[in-house]
């Protein structure tokens, strides 16, 4: 590593002096877990009646506040309304038109209201799954907020996903109404979402919700689906928010395992706002009069917990912009820092990586005064990326906080507090105040710069509740592999010799596309279902921007031929049914696949040979180690066209 690379960077005395979080005894305070986050919940969320015990663990299983009640859309709203704070902005919305709509917590609620009024109106009722298919447009936490108030648990999908994947997603969850929208715009181009919609929720008993955004033509089938803007003019403006306990389910979250089917990830109320107000307050630093911007989905978790969740449930202003960072032109993003003032920029690697690739003059063309605090999410930050984004973007003047966590998680998990922590490029530091995490292998705790795997150790408030309706693979996934009180996260990770934590990506077979979760296994079958394949094994490569890209190796049935037509129709049959972000970067089509005696394909051999690799280890074990040379020498001649 370059010597700057290895520097250690303080937090500035300016920032330290205004922050919620200036030393270190909060670690302490943290040590008691219990009473610290029961502290936490008393400070940040306000309570219709107050719990009767913190928690209670019951491992696998942990509770939070119980006995608790609130509600997630009052303290995300009304509370702030009743503290004075209504005509506050709470959203600044950008289109990538450059269309602006704009909401302060009074118009927020009115709407949130309004549309919790047109739910219950169409028989949604409290516990009953509302699935939202929405890109990002207003209508999508006003959706999700509305879900919330009447205690509906949204299960967001996001809306890259394919046709198929909102209808497995719908399925599993049970879920009978899909809030969605006629088309929206992505690098100037209108996307037909309704059609690709009703592919989805094609004979299923389900009702649809259409927000109207791109102005296309759509079908509008009579009975199931509705105009959103049509069932808001005649709905009611209160809607009493309905009284939940800490422990309900507040959404199901979709995310990709270790096999081809993603798992409803279960976030109850209590715990998970508890959990993501205090990570927002004192990981981002936020004051009243801070403009925030998370650029991140709203389909994603980090959407939810810092872009929707979070910031309201500390009354924050955000930005929130439908488009991609660089249309028309690479400055997208700077000029809407600079347009808003935005004080806070949390993003992801990727789009970190791809802006250094465009050059530093699309930044320095804007006044950028504005930051004085960066956040860095999804995938592991290359120390390279880091000082790019300290320096280029934030003049050596804003502290970057590198958060890792999961969908699983609901929070940050290991990341800096900006205050206190000295900062390492590409550490996500140390465990936030109330968590323990160690770095494991099969043998125990591995000694410091020694490489193993996260596991969290004491339970926090935001931690899942468990699988939609899969014990089974809930305890398999997470308490398995190091046993019960044990969090395994699947992530590979290092300790220093000062005790910074250095996360090294997933260990198993998921990916991690420009920080999309995506499994190897869930291309697989996409592949498998195509007629012409037998066999495939999906592995991730090393990519400069995205981090990693899959990569598939092929099997063809008899009667099928290798061809560059069949290899488009492969990639595009995968997008089709997953989404872009899973298209094989390439296909290489091989007469067999690597297996050991039992028949498991040895995918590790494929990554390394896909990477380039020279050493790739031993095949002593395989069923047929021949086929490595063969692939081996495919793939150079192939490399060699
Ligand atoms: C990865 C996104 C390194 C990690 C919030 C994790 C990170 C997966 C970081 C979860 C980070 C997230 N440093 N890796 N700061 N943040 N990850 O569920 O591999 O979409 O397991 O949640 O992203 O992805 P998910």
């Amino acid at each position: 590593m370059a010597e700057e690379q290895q520097q250690v960077f303080e937090p500035p005395e300016s920032f330290v002096k205004n922050a919620w979080i200036k030393d270190e005894s909060v670690y302490k305070e943290g040590e008691d877990y219990r009473s610290f986050w029961a502290k936490r919940a008393e400070e940040m969320i306000d309570w219709y009646e107050k719990w009767d015990e913190t928690l209670v663990e019951d491992p696998p299983y942990y509770k939070w506040f119980v006995g608790g009640k609130l509600n997630a859309s009052y303290n995300c709203l009304d509370r702030w309304i009743e503290k004075g704070k209504g005509d506050k902005l709470a959203y600044i919305w950008e289109g990538e038109d450059g269309q602006v709509r704009k909401f302060t917590y009074k118009e927020l609620h009115k709407e949130v209201n309004k549309f919790a009024n047109v739910l219950k109106n169409l028989g949604v009722k409290k516990g009953d799954v509302v699935s939202i298919y929405l890109p990002m447009v207003p209508e999508l936490p006003i959706a999700m907020l509305a879900c919330a108030r009447i205690g509906a648990p949204h299960s967001v999908v996001f809306a890259g996903f394919s046709a198929d994947s909102l209808r497995d997603r719908m399925t599993d969850a049970g879920a009978k109404y899909v809030i969605t929208c006629d088309g929206y715009f992505r690098r100037g181009k209108l996307i037909d979402h309704k059609t690709k919609t009703d592919e989805g929720i094609e004979g299923m008993d389900v009702k649809s919700i259409v927000v109207r955004r791109g102005g296309n033509d759509v079908n509008m089938k009579e009975g199931r689906d509705y105009w959103w803007h049509e069932l808001m003019e005649k709905a009611d403006e209160t809607c009493e928010p309905e009284v939940m306990d800490a422990e309900d389910l507040l959404f199901l979250m979709y995310t990709s395992g270790t096999t081809g089917k993603p798992k409803g990830v279960m976030h109850t109320t209590g715990g998970y706002l508890v959990g993501a107000a205090t990570t927002m307050k004192w990981v981002f630093d936020v004051k009243d009069d801070d403009v925030y911007w998370c650029t991140a989905d709203v389909g994603w978790i980090t959407g939810h917990s810092y872009i929707v969740y979070g910031p309201l449930a500390l009354g924050v202003t955000s930005i929130m912009y439908e488009g991609t960072p660089d249309y028309p032109k690479p400055d997208r993003w700077w000029e809407i820092i600079e347009k808003y003032k935005v004080s806070i920029l949390y993003t992801a690697p990727t789009a970190i990586r791809m802006c250094m690739k465009k050059g530093d003059e699309w930044v320095n063309m804007h006044d950028l005064s504005s930051l004085r605090l960066l956040g860095s999410v999804g995938e592991p930050i290359n120390p390279e990326a880091w000082l790019w984004y300290y320096r280029v973007v934030g003049k050596e003047r804003c502290p970057i906080v590198d958060t890792w966590w999961m969908t699983e998680t609901g929070m940050h998990i290991i990341t800096p507090l900006p205050g206190v922590t000295k900062l390492k490029p590409g550490s996500a530091t140390f465990p936030f105040p109330g968590i323990k995490a160690e770095v494991r292998d099969e043998n125990g705790v591995v000694p410091p710069g020694q490489k193993g795997e996260l596991v969290i150790t004491t339970p926090w408030p935001a931690m899942l509740r468990g699988l939609y309706h899969a014990h089974d693979k809930y305890v398999e996934e997470y308490w398995s592999k190091y046993g019960l009180g044990k969090f395994y996260t699947g992530d590979g990770a290092i300790i220093d010799e000062d005790g910074y934590f250095w996360l090294l990506g997933r260990v198993g077979d998921v990916l991690n596309v420009a920080g999309h979760r995506l499994g190897t296994a869930e291309v697989e079958s996409a592949l498998v279902d195509h007629p012409s394949v037998a066999e495939a094994a999906v592995v991730g490569v090393p990519h400069e921007i995205k981090g990693q890209v899959p990569f598939a190796y092929v099997v063809l049935r008899q009667g099928y031929s290798p061809s560059d037509e069949l290899k488009k129709e492969l990639i595009g049959h995968v997008s089709k049914l997953i989404g872009p972000t899973a298209r094989p970067s390439d296909i290489l089509f091989v007469d067999d696949l690597p297996k050991t005696r039992s028949g498991k394909i040895m995918r590790r051999i494929l990554k390394k040979l896909a990477s380039g690799e020279e050493q790739i280890g031993d095949t002593t074990t395989l069923q047929n180690p021949e086929i490595v040379d063969e692939i081996h020498r495919e793939l150079k001649d192939y490399l060699n066209k």
